[in-house]
């Protein structure tokens, strides 16, 4: 087999698959067997500090379609593919006492292996600044290599916490700066792709000390309603509340986020998430820029922690490489970020007469027009 091997936030990684924060990762016993598997490493499902109760009923559905057709329902049938996940389920339901020997085991058995724990506290008052930081002494005390700030979730009421923290730069700033101030590990944040510009929120991050960005979480969708009953395909009571869309049709969507923060900070370190079930799905974010990528709804599909899928991740690198060997690759490093530069503005795409299109504006370019169609 090639050489996976690469070094991340300065970490080294066996291979630059994790599994992400998720069901896969919300227990000891799914993370030893995650390793048993092969993965490089995982990051744990959220843990924080505030109560969680999840809803009454299914926390994750799959949305399929049918094969050859359009029909798009989360309903189990023949002949249909997943094409997302949809969920609105809440962070680690256990306790920071319940984690922390059980992160401390899971390091013993394997050292070499990357664990990183996911944390989320709010912002809004020093109450909840100190909360990141008892969270983060806790997981760096217990031996975790890295900490990742959940700025992303979703699904949250609090307006101080998960996605509401990553669309808001202040907050984004102050609660990295906060978990910097105690972290002797290295501190990646996984930013929501549910903002206006998240170059801003990804500036802030780094600018507040985080060492990577990790992205995306699931984008905040509903479920679809039954045309036959009117009710939401996952609902209580009839009711439902914005949950997270994850799986292949995010993929797209969460590459253009990358592709974003990637062209910003050429020089950072990122972790890609977003649909990725294949190798060939990881080249895209490594050919963007990332040093790692991360997998959730696929592994979930797989024997619960992904055996296969990381199986074909590996062996997918692994052929990749012998078929890149007379360029001269042999790791990661030879082919990370060779398409990060081929993503340009509209006006920098060949047309068959330039002189057409003068950036959208009319002939007589006026104010701002002038400066598109001079580009
Ligand atoms: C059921 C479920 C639970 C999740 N829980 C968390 C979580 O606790 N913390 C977190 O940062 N992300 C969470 N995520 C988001 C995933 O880590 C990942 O960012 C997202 O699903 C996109 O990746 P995918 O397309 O491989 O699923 C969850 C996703 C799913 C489907």
């Amino acid at each position: 087999m090639a050489d996976l091997s690469t070094v991340f936030t300065g970490i080294p990684f066996e291979n630059p698959f994790l599994l992400a924060s998720a069901p896969p990762t919300e227990s000891e016993s799914n993370i030893m067997r995650a390793f048993e598997a092969g993965w490089g490493g995982v990051v744990t499902k959220t843990i924080g500090l505030h109560p969680v109760a999840n809803v009454r009923g299914p926390k994750t559905k799959f949305l399929r379609v049918d094969d050859g057709g359009v029909r798009l329902s989360m309903a189990k049938r023949p002949a249909s593919t997943v094409i997302a996940s949809w969920n609105w389920e809440l962070i680690s339901d256990k306790p920071l006492d319940w984690w922390i020997p059980r992160l401390t085991a899971i390091k013993k058995a394997w050292p070499n292996r990357v664990l990183v724990a996911s944390i989320m506290a709010g912002s809004g008052n020093d109450k909840e600044l100190r909360h990141w930081q008892t969270l983060a002494e806790g997981v760096q005390d217990a031996g975790v290599d890295a900490i990742e700030l959940n700025f992303s979730c979703p699904h949250m009421d609090r307006i101080d916490m998960g996605s509401n923290i990553g669309k808001d730069k202040v907050l984004c700033s102050i609660s990295t700066q906060a978990v910097r101030a105690v972290a002797r590990v290295p501190v990646w944040v996984k930013l929501t792709p549910a903002s206006a510009d998240i170059v801003e929120e990804a500036e802030a991050t780094f600018l507040g000390g985080a060492d990577a960005i990790s992205s995306s979480n699931t984008f905040p969708s509903l479920p679809p309603i039954d045309p036959a009953t009117l009710d939401f395909e996952v609902s209580v009571d009839g009711y439902v509340a914005s949950g997270g869309l994850g799986g292949p049709a995010i993929l797209p969507q969460s590459l253009a986020k990358m592709a974003q923060m990637t062209q910003a900070f050429p020089d950072r370190a990122f972790s890609g998430i977003g649909g990725i079930s294949t190798f060939d799905h990881a080249l895209s974010y490594f050919l963007l820029g990332c040093g790692t990528i991360q997998v959730a709804t696929a592994a979930m599909l797989d024997h619960a922690i992904g055996p296969n899928i990381i199986r074909g991740l590996r062996d997918g690198m692994s052929a990749f490489l012998e078929r890149n060997a007379d360029r001269g690759w042999t790791s990661l490093a030879d082919f990370r970020g060779l398409r990060r530069g081929h993503v340009v503005a509209h006006s920098e795409i060949a047309r068959p007469d330039a002189a057409d299109y003068r950036g959208g504006v009319d002939e007589e370019a006026e104010g701002y027009a002038v400066e598109a169609a001079a580009r």
